[in-house]
């Protein structure tokens, strides 16, 4: 079996659920049901004897090691972290504990569990990080995308506190030679993403008649990637990675934020008109940018695409649209995850930002 931590957040969710359906291995998920978590995301999997479902903290050394001793998985795989950015802006303690903090006590975990396997069982043994583009900082506008060379220059607390994460990866592979692995991917979007993110954010304020809330000028551009794609790319990783490496994960799809939500728009418009007949695009409100905004994220995926036989199943236009579609036929989930939490942070990030 494997270990999945943050299994009940946007991506981990994706990921157990497609792993349940395409493969016959029982799934441990450990999550911590932080605002993000939500146990509703995996409703389709209850009483499905082949996923296991653990409330605890990464960090939490003695569940960790209780877990590894218990059930032995051949690998985990690390999607457990604190992932808006502008949430690490207004309090990034919480992102230090688990970002950095929390990975290194799994990690410690995982190296003294491996320590204790056969031979054979340690070879085949993998510790999976699940990382991001942003760690590489932000790109000018004609320079080329990310590789995996490019050096580390994280501008947020959110990105710092996984570039962190991704070092001590690293270094418990060079110094301990524990198998590990690093994914690093650009934007996801798609089904039960957290609507404090752009994409969701834009497609339930538009309708609820709320404004578009567009940060500084709306030219920053991000590369977007299907979330089940992300979840393909793990996987691949996963079975054919070569221990120490690093990969990149993207599917080449630069666009501007103004062009995201101008998208997103343009798709309501056609599925579910307004009641005025007028288009969504009215709402759009420019208000002011995030501190430290990174102006573009790009990702070259050749690595992945040449040697693993990795590519993406979904172009945006796919994607988006089965996206905002998702979101039209899934009004109660997004009405549960809109608590008395979720109304007072967006209070608090947009209160203060003028129009
Ligand atoms: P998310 O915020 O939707 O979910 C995070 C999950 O981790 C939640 O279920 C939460 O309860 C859980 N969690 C938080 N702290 C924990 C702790 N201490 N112990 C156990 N569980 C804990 O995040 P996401 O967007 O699904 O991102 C998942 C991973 O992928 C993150 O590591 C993130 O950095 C990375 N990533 C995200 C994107 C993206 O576009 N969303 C892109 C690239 C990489
Ligand atoms: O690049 C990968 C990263 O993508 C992940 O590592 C992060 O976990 C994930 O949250 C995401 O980070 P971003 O900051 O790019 O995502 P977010 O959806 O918050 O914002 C996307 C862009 O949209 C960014 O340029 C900020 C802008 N934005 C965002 C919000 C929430 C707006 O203009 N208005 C908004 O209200």
């Amino acid at each position: 079996m494997i270990l999945v931590t943050g299994g009940a957040g946007f991506i981990g969710s994706n990921f157990v659920l497609d792993w349940v359906a395409q493969t016959s291995e029982p799934i441990i998920n450990l999550d911590k049901l932080t605002y993000a978590g939500n146990l509703e995301n995996l409703a389709t999997l209850q009483g499905n004897a082949k996923h296991l479902f653990v409330q605890g903290d990464i960090g939490d050394i003695e569940l960790i090691k209780r877990l590894l001793a218990e059930h032995k998985p051949r690998a985990i795989v690390n999607f457990a972290a604190e992932s808006h950015v502008d949430r690490s802006i207004h309090s990034p303690e919480d992102f230090i504990q688990t970002n950095i903090v929390g990975t290194f006590r799994l990690l410690e975990n995982a190296r003294q569990f491996w320590n204790t396997l056969g031979a054979e069982a340690k070879a085949n043994f993998r510790f999976l990080h699940v990382s991001t583009d942003e760690v590489y900082g932000s790109l000018k506008q004609d320079d080329p995308a990310f590789t995996e060379e490019n050096r580390y220059e994280p501008n947020s607390p959110y990105s710092a506190s996984k570039a962190a994460s991704d070092h001590l990866v690293r270094s418990y592979h060079h110094t301990y030679g524990l198998p590990v692995l690093t994914t690093n991917c650009s934007n996801n979007y798609g089904p039960y993403h957290f609507p404090e993110k752009l994409i969701p954010l834009m497609i339930v304020n538009a309708l609820a008649g709320k404004s578009l809330p567009v940060y500084g000028d709306g030219q920053q551009i991000r590369d977007w990637l299907y979330v089940k794609d992300h979840c393909s790319a793990i996987r691949r990783v996963l079975e054919a990675g070569k221990p120490g490496e690093v990969y990149n994960v993207g599917g080449w799809n630069e666009k501007a934020n103004i062009e995201i939500v101008n998208t997103v728009c343009n798709l309501l418009d056609e599925l579910r008109p307004r009641a005025d007949n007028k288009t969504y695009k009215a709402q759009i409100t420019y208000v002011t940018d995030r501190p430290g905004h990174d102006r573009r994220y790009a990702i070259d995926a050749r690595k992945l695409e040449k040697e693993l036989g990795w590519k993406p199943a979904e172009t945006f236009d796919t994607g988006i649209r089965k996206t905002v579609q998702w979101y039209l036929d899934n009004q109660q989930w997004v009405e549960h995850v809109q608590s008395g939490s979720y109304t007072q942070w967006i209070e608090k990030n947009y209160a203060e930002r003028k129009t």
